[in-house]
């Protein structure tokens, strides 16, 4: 077998975004285009030679063609070992702990996350670094910088092996592990949480459904949930991952998590309610007729994280990023534990989890994770809510209830506009950031100015500053707004509104939502010049 060494030129654009690389399918799919980002990945990390590196996917469309490209490459480049996952599947965190748990030199991750896949949805690539996380800044512009200066890429011609037998193979002097997509995961599960009490829980007739949204996170959900904790058979829906996620958009949200939804709001609901995303990294929670926003759960988890035995001694901080809500800061005050507000991404949590100044971290973006992988956890996130289910024997809206009365409610929403033009969005953006020190003190509708803020945000580990992270607008009595572009879009721009309205522990804790944000909504829409920018006067999606 030899090693062809292709000649190529840059391609434009192949910059990694909040998190890896994302494009549709098509450009992906266009020569050279996954040999060059890869090739680029090896580059801008020193070299693969004698290193070994975690491969696995979400199994989406195109999942198992790019991982045979990523094999010849490796080979070629000379890594000594890489360790995929059975039929290239691999959840995000599952990956992070094989690539800590093996002590490797990083890994290969292929996912689009929440966005749709098949042949013209859309496909990702990210390389993840030897703590198990997302690469930070410095890493990740150090591969685009190798991506404008390429002009050759390494692959050999030998045949990648089948990855559906598990077992070990040489492809042209490297070592191919093909590994149990789920075992390492759900070992470390155990390790975490008080199965026995989850068992019990189970055994006692609590009704859950789990909404895999034929991703990734289906043969993971069966083996734990049904398989080793005894689940009924059949609490895990849309199970079995599909190429296309059953066309439908695997993103564990209120709009695109409708089957749960519609079986959760049901007069026979289950007590207990969760879906995942495309990677099984993102979740959401439900209780009987109630959705728990990302943010809230991030807080009811600090809250309660000590019934599990992991986090039985305590939590040593909390992180959450920017346009979370501000939940979390109050019980991390009531704990006496530090409480950080990093930018969006899960790769700026990586340094305060390694360093254990944070021990849970989460997004509002249906992101929560703790220190056992450097990536946010779905189906972990899942089981720690049944660990505190468990031990404390109420349901969520008793435990919802109790710690709205404790803190006080952060209504929250973000209102999302998809496709708008780039230039009306930057636009948008620009007159803000330019408005935001002339607005302090001035008053909208029932609100009072407090404090506008581009927001910045210096690691505390390693002194790196990352600027512009978007816009604040705080109000008097701790509600506020928060505007940013997404950093995952494949479409134009995507302007993210994050609106929220604090209301103490006296106030009204149990209102619709969406009525509790309908004046910092106006404001808010009024405040950014939304329709007079952009044409827009509803959003796309609300989360
Ligand atoms: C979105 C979310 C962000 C998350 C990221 C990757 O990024 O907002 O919280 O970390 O996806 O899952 P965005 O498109 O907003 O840049
Ligand atoms: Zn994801």
């Amino acid at each position: 077998m030899t090693t062809i060494v292709t000649p190529t030129q840059p391609i434009d654009g192949q910059k990694p975004g909040t998190s890896g690389l994302r494009k549709k399918t098509p450009v992906f799919m266009e020569p050279g285009y996954v040999e060059n980002f890869v090739q680029a990945i090896f580059d801008g990390i020193g070299g693969a030679e004698g290193k070994t590196f975690v491969v696995g996917g979400d199994g989406r469309y195109f999942n198992d063609k790019a991982i045979g490209t990523i094999i010849r490459m490796a080979a070629a480049n000379g890594a000594a070992k890489l360790i995929v996952g059975q039929g290239g599947l691999l959840s995000t965190p599952a990956a992070s702990n094989l690539i800590r748990k093996n002590k490797t030199d990083g890994g290969i991750i292929l996912s689009a996350s929440h966005n749709p896949g098949g042949p013209n949805a859309d496909f990702g690539i990210k390389f993840n670094i030897p703590n198990g996380g997302p690469a930070p800044e410095k890493v990740t512009e150090a591969i685009f910088a190798a991506t404008t200066s390429i002009s050759e890429y390494r692959i050999s011609d030998a045949a990648a092996p089948d990855l559906s037998v598990l077992g070990t193979s040489d492809v042209d002097g490297m070592v191919v592990q093909v590994i149990d997509s789920v075992a390492d995961y759900a070992e470390l599960m155990g390790e975490l949480f008080d199965f026995d009490a989850i068992k019990a829980l189970f055994a006692g007739g609590f009704t859950m459904c789990f909404d895999a949204m034929h991703a990734v996170t289906g043969p993971y959900a069966k083996a734990i949930l049904e398989g080793t904790l005894g689940a009924a058979p059949g609490t895990v829906i849309n199970g079995v991952p599909s190429p296309d996620f059953g066309g439908g958009h695997p993103d564990p949200n209120p709009v695109w998590a409708k089957e749960l939804v519609d079986t959760m709001m049901a007069a026979d609901a289950p007590d207990f309610g969760a879906a995942s995303d495309g990677d099984g990294d993102r979740n959401m929670i439900m209780g009987r007729g109630q959705f728990v926003s990302p943010s809230d759960s991030l807080a009811m988890l600090t809250a309660n994280a000590t019934h599990a035995p992991a986090y039985a001694k305590g939590l040593s901080g909390v992180a959450r990023s920017m346009p979370t809500s501000q939940a979390v800061d109050r019980v991390a005050a009531d704990l006496g534990i530090e409480c950080f507000e990093t930018p969006t991404g899960w790769k700026f949590f990586g340094n305060l989890l390694d360093a254990d100044r944070a021990t849970l971290c989460g997004e509002e973006s249906a992101g929560t994770g703790s220190n056992h992988v450097r990536e946010k956890d779905g189906l972990w996130a899942v089981l720690l809510w049944l660990n505190i289910l468990a031990a404390k024997g109420q349901s969520v809206a008793e435990i919802s209830a109790a710690h709205w009365a404790k803190f006080g409610r952060n209504y929250y929403a973000r209102h999302d506009f998809e496709a708008v033009e780039k230039a009306k969005a930057n636009d948008l953006v620009d007159t803000l950031r330019e408005a935001l020190p002339g607005l302090v003190g001035q008053s909208f509708g029932p609100f009072t100015v407090a404090g506008g803020t581009n927001f910045a945000y210096t690691d505390p580990v390693d002194g790196s500053v990352s600027e512009n992270q978007g816009l604040i607008v705080a109000f008097e009595g701790g509600s506020r707004f928060v505007i940013r572009l997404s950093g995952t879009g494949t479409e134009g721009a995507t302007i993210r509104l994050y609106l929220e309205s604090y209301t103490g522990p006296d106030g009204d804790l149990a209102l619709p939502v969406d009525q509790a944000l309908s004046e910092i909504v106006a404001v808010a829409y009024e405040m950014i010049g939304l329709t007079a920018k952009t044409g827009r006067s509803e959003p796309d999606v609300v989360t």
